[in-house]
C-alpha cells in the first residue's frame, strides 16, 4: 500500500480504532530493528509508512513549508520542532483490526538520551529490549530510567533471543528478577515482561512453539489489548489559550487544546492569572457546537462575561488549580552540545507561556547508570539533573507525573533560539525553592518588582507593650492524635493567664485562606507554608501562636520553622499510635480511608515522617488533655521581653 503523507491521513483512513503511542528502547545489537521490523511485517499492517527518521539538522521550521506534521507525535515538546535541533527519531505507523499504533523509533546509542526524550514523551507505553545472552546492561538501566523520568506508565520488557539461549526459563527468569529488583527503585507502575525472538517470530505477533512455559500474550496481542484509557488526566481542567479569537465586537473566543480534563456548557470557570470568574458560554470545534469537550480535543470557548484574556491564560475549575509559582523544581534532560550555563537567562516555553528562566540551582546530576547523585556545575548534552527554576512570571503548572502536559516545558536558547532542554516538573518543591533567605527576598525584589516597605512599629515594640515575646507551638501529628484538643486547651489556659494567643486549625484554614489545597504532598506543603506565613505574622503582631496541622512531612515542618524563626517556633509531637487514632476515628475518615472513599489519607495512603528532634513529645494515649498542655507549657523559652 502506498505509502501516507500525513498523520491525519493515517488516522482517518484508519478508522475509530484507539491509538497506541510506543515508544522503543535497546542497546545496540538488542536487535530492536528487527523487532519493529516483525511488527509490522508479520502484523501485516496497512501503512508500513516511515516518513523517514526525522532529521532536521539544519532546518528550520516553516510553517508553509509543506512538512509532515509532528505535532501530532510530540505536541509534550511541540517546540522543539520549531526549533533547530537534530533529532533522531523515526515515528512508524502500523495497525491491526484493533487498534493504531504509532511507534517512536530511537537508537540505541548511549549518548542519545535526548532522542529518547524526544520520542517517547507522549508515548503510553515503553518497549525495552533486552538481549538474552547479554542479560541487563548498563544501557537497559538507562533507559528504563528515562522511561521513567517521562512518566510512561506501561513498560513491556522483551526479552529478545531467546533461540539463542535454548528457549530456557531460568534465563528468561533471572533476568526479569534482576530488572524487577532495579525498577522496583524507579516505580514503573505496571512492569510486563515477554520472552521473544524477534529473528524467529517467536511471541512477537503469534506465540511461540519453542516456550511452553510462557502462558502469557505476545507482545502485539498485549499492545493490542493494553488499557491506556485510565492513564488520561481527565480530572483537572487545564486549558490554556493558545489564541484568542476576534473576528468582530459580538465574539471573542479563546482557542487551544485542552491539556486535561473536561470542559461543560455552563461550567464555572477560573482565569489564571487575573483569578477572574465567569462561565462557559459555548464550546465549538471544527464540527460544531457541543455540550462538553475533553483533553486532547481542540476547541474554541466562549464565555457569558466580557473578561480580558490572552495568550498564555489559563482556564481552570475554581476548586481545581493547577500550582502557580514562579519558582519550580524539575528534571532537566539537557539536548545542547553547549552546556547549561548557570549564569544564563534561558527561555521557558510551558503550555502556551513563555518566559525567562533561570536555573537557580542545579541540585544534583543524576549519573543515569548507577543512579547515584552527583554534584555538579553544569550538565552537558544528554545528562539530567535535578534543578531549580526561577521564571520572572507565575507559571501554571502540575506535577509531570500527574498532568504531561502541563508539567513539562522546554528551555530555549535566548540568543539563537534552539531547544537546549526538556524538564518534567516534580511534585514536590524542596525546601530550596520556597527558603527564606535574604538572598533570596532580593531576587524576589528584583524579579516582580516589588521592596520590603518598613513602618515605624516594630515586632519588638509590640512586644515590650504586651510584656512577652511571642512564640509558634507547631502541633504535628496523625488525623484523630488529640492536636485539635490540645491546641484548644493550650490557647485557653494561656489566654486566661494573660496571653495573647491565637490558634490555627488544619480543617478551619482549609474553609478559607486555603480552599483551594487538597492533600497531594504538594497541596499539603502549599498548605503548610501559607500557615507559617501567617504564623510569622501573628508572631509579628505580637501573638502568640498555636497550629495543629498533621505537617506529615519533614521538609515543610522544616520550612515551617526557616519561616517562623528558629527561636519562635516549638515543635510538638503529638504522639499516638495509628491503630489508636484509627479506633478513636473521631471524624470517621479512617473508616472512609481504608474502603478507599479518601485517598491520600495520611497513615493509611500517604506517610507521615517522624519528628526527628521535636521540643516536646505529648503521648495522648496515656497523658489527659491537661497533663499534655501543661507539658507543653514547660517548654516555653524565656519570653521576658528587655526593658532597658
Ligand atoms: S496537612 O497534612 O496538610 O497538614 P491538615 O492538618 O491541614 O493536613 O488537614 C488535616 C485534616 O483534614 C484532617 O484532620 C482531616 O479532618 C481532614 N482530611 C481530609 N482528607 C484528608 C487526607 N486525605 N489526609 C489527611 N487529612 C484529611
Amino acid at each position: 500500500m502506498a505509502a501516507r503523507e500525513t498523520i491525519e491521513d493515517f488516522l482517518r483512513l484508519s478508522g475509530n480504532r484507539t491509538l497506541l503511542r510506543i515508544s522503543t528502547a535497546g542497546s545496540v545489537d538488542d536487535g530492536k530493528s528487527t523487532l519493529i521490523g516483525r511488527l509490522l511485517h508479520d502484523s501485516k499492517n496497512i501503512f508500513e509508512d516511515t516518513l523517514a527518521a526525522v532529521r532536521k539538522s539544519s532546518r528550520t521550521f516553516s510553517p508553509e513549508g509543506g512538512e509532515i506534521d509532528l505535532a501530532l507525535l510530540t505536541d509534550g515538546l511541540k517546540a522543539e520542532r520549531e526549533q533547530k535541533i537534530t533529532i533522531d527519531v523515526a515515528y512508524r505507523y502500523f495497525s491491526t483490526p484493533h487498534r493504531n499504533f504509532i511507534l517512536a523509533d530511537t537508537p540505541g546509542h548511549v549518548q542519545y538520551t535526548r532522542n529518547m526524550a524526544t520520542g517517547a514523551s507522549t508515548a503510553d507505553a515503553a518497549i525495552l529490549l533486552i538481549d538474552a545472552s547479554r542479560g541487563v546492561l548498563t544501557q537497559t538501566r538507562r533507559h528504563a530510567f528515562i522511561v521513567t523520568l517521562l512518566g510512561i506508565r506501561h513498560v513491556i520488557v522483551a526479552v529478545n533471543k531467546m533461540d539463542m539461549v535454548g528457549y530456557d526459563r531460568k534465563v528468561f527468569e533471572d533476568i526479569r528478577k534482576e530488572f524487577s529488583d532495579f525498577s522496583a527503585k524507579l516505580g514503573v507502575s505496571d512492569l510486563h515482561f515477554i520472552p521473544i525472538s524477534a529473528l524467529k517470530g517467536d511471541n512477537v505477533v503469534e506465540r511461540s512453539r519453542f516456550m511452553d512455559w510462557y502462558q502469557g500474550e505476545s507482545v502485539l496481542q498485549y499492545l493490542e489489548n493494553l488499557y491506556v484509557g485510565g492513564d488520561r488526566n481527565l480530572i483537572d481542567l487545564r486549558f490554556p489559550v493558545q489564541l484568542v479569537i476576534r473576528p468582530n465586537q459580538h465574539f471573542r473566543g479563546f482557542s487551544g487544546q485542552i491539556a486535561s480534563g473536561v470542559i461543560r456548557k455552563g461550567d464555572e470557570i477560573l482565569v489564571l492569572p487575573s483569578m477572574k470568574r465567569s462561565r462557559i458560554r459555548t464550546i465549538t470545534t471544527f464540527d460544531g457546537e457541543l455540550e462538553e469537550a475533553f483533553s486532547p480535543m481542540s476547541v474554541t470557548l466562549t464565555l457569558e462575561d466580557e473578561i480580558d484574556i490572552s495568550r498564555g491564560d489559563m482556564l481552570v475549575h475554581p476548586n481545581n488549580v493547577p500550582r502557580v509559582n514562579t519558582t519550580l523544581e524539575a528534571m532537566l534532560v539537557w539536548m545542547s552540545e553547549v552546556p547549561l550555563d548557570l549564569r544564563k537567562t534561558y527561555l521557558l516555553r510551558q503550555t502556551s507561556r513563555d518566559g525567562k528562566v533561570r536555573i537557580q540551582d542545579l541540585r544534583y546530576r543524576v549519573d543515569v547508570d548507577s543512579l547515584h547523585r552527583e554534584d555538579s556545575d553544569t550538565l552537558r548534552v544528554n545528562e539530567i539533573g535535578r534543578v531549580v527554576l526561577q521564571n520572572n512570571q507565575p507559571l501554571f503548572f502540575d506535577p509531570y507525573d500527574r498532568n504531561r502536559n502541563t508539567g513539562c516545558f522546554v528551555l530555549i536558547d535566548a540568543l539563537d533560539h534552539s531547544t537546549v532542554g526538556a524538564g518534567m516538573i516534580l511534585d514536590r518543591p524542596t525546601i530550596d525553592t520556597l527558603r527564606k533567605e535574604p538572598v533570596k527576598e532580593q531576587e524576589i525584589a528584583r524579579l516582580r518588582n516589588i521592596r520590603k516597605e518598613t513602618g515605624q512599629v516594630t515586632r519588638a515594640d509590640r512586644e515590650t507593650m504586651l510584656g512577652k515575646k511571642a512564640v509558634c507551638f507547631w502541633m504535628t501529628g496523625l488525623s484523630g492524635s488529640g492536636k485539635s484538643t490540645i491546641s484548644a486547651a493550650l490557647e485557653k489556659k494561656m489566654f486566661d493567664s494573660g496571653d495573647l494567643v491565637y490558634r490555627l486549625d488544619g480543617d478551619n484554614v482549609r474553609f478559607g485562606l486555603n480552599q483551594d489545597l487538597g492533600f497531594s504532598d504538594a497541596d499539603r506543603r502549599e498548605n503548610i507554608r501559607r500557615v507559617a506565613e501567617v504564623a510569622r505574622l501573628l508572631n509579628q503582631a505580637g501573638v502568640t501562636v498555636v497550629t495543629s496541622f498533621i505537617s506529615p512531612f519533614r521538609d515543610d515542618r522544616d520550612m515551617a520553622r526557616e519561616i517562623i524563626g528558629a527561636d519562635a517556633f516549638i515543635e510538638v509531637f503529638v504522639d499516638a499510635p495509628l491503630e489508636v487514632c484509627e479506633s478513636r476515628d473521631s471524624k470517621g475518615l479512617y473508616r472512609k480511608a481504608r474502603a478507599g472513599e479518601i485517598s491520600e489519607f495520611t497513615g493509611i495512603s500517604s506517610p507521615y515522617e517522624l519528628p526527628e528532634t521535636p521540643a516536646v513529645v505529648v503521648d495522648t494515649q496515656r497523658l489527659a488533655v491537661m497533663e499534655c498542655v501543661d507539658l507543653i507549657l514547660e517548654a516555653l523559652p524565656d519570653r521576658s521581653t528587655d526593658q532597658e
